[in-house]
């Protein structure tokens, strides 16, 4: 039986571990293995095309929370169910483990200042952002392509990470903006190959 592919290490022999050991990586005498095979891991995963959202909370306080998240994934159909993760050492994971509604705001092209901010140190992370409130009281933001409102249904330990679990109570969607893609840890947009 194959290994689980949960850390760097277990990495079948291949083509990861070929770039591993590139002569210019193995070269750089600042680097130790393990960080390489972290880099290495982190860069592969970042082949992986995503859209960005921002996750949105009220947290006990009543304070709105935000986070930038590129995690987001479909579940189910039926019922309704949606994942993200946020790592355990973020100081919003205990708002939205307690938080009973949370929103997936799904970015448009237009709003990569929008995932700066709420991937950043910033204090104000909703400063100069239109919002409206929408179940539980929970911050939606103005303009994006989608949006799918949620009440939490589950959590789970996943390493470093917590994984939610979310039941969709109600979307919306702008057929008309474009969304905004995260691939090899740039920001970019869409254009039709033909
Ligand atoms: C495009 C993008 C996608 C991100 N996706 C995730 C993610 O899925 N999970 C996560 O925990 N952090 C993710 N982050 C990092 C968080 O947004 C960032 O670390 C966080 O906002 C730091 O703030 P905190 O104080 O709320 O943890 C992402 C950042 C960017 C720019």
């Amino acid at each position: 039986m194959r290994p689980p592919l949960d850390t760097p290490e277990n990495v079948e022999p291949g083509n990861h571990v070929a770039a591993l050991l590139r002569p210019e990586s193995a070269a750089d005498p600042s680097l130790t293995s393990r960080e390489l095979a972290s880099r290495a891991f982190r860069d592969a995963l970042g082949g992986f095309a995503t859209g960005v959202t921002v996750l949105t909370a009220l947290a006990p306080d009543g304070q709105p929370v935000g986070v930038t998240i590129s995690s987001f994934n479909s579940v189910s159909l039926q019922p309704p169910l949606i994942l993200w993760s946020l790592a355990c050492d973020s100081p919003r994971l205990e708002a939205f483990r307690r938080s009973r509604h949370y929103a997936v705001n799904v970015l448009a092209a237009d709003q990569e200042w929008i995932s700066d901010r709420f991937a950043s140190r910033d204090a104000d992370r909703f400063s100069g952002v239109h919002t409206i409130a929408g179940m539980g009281g929970v911050p939606l933001l103005h303009g994006c392509a989608a949006c799918f409102e949620c009440s939490s249904e589950a959590h789970y330990p996943g390493g470093d990470h917590i994984i939610f679990v979310g039941r969709v109570s109600r979307f919306s969607r702008n057929e008309l903006a474009a969304p905004l893609i995260f691939h090899g840890g740039r920001y970019r947009v869409l254009s039709d190959a033909s």
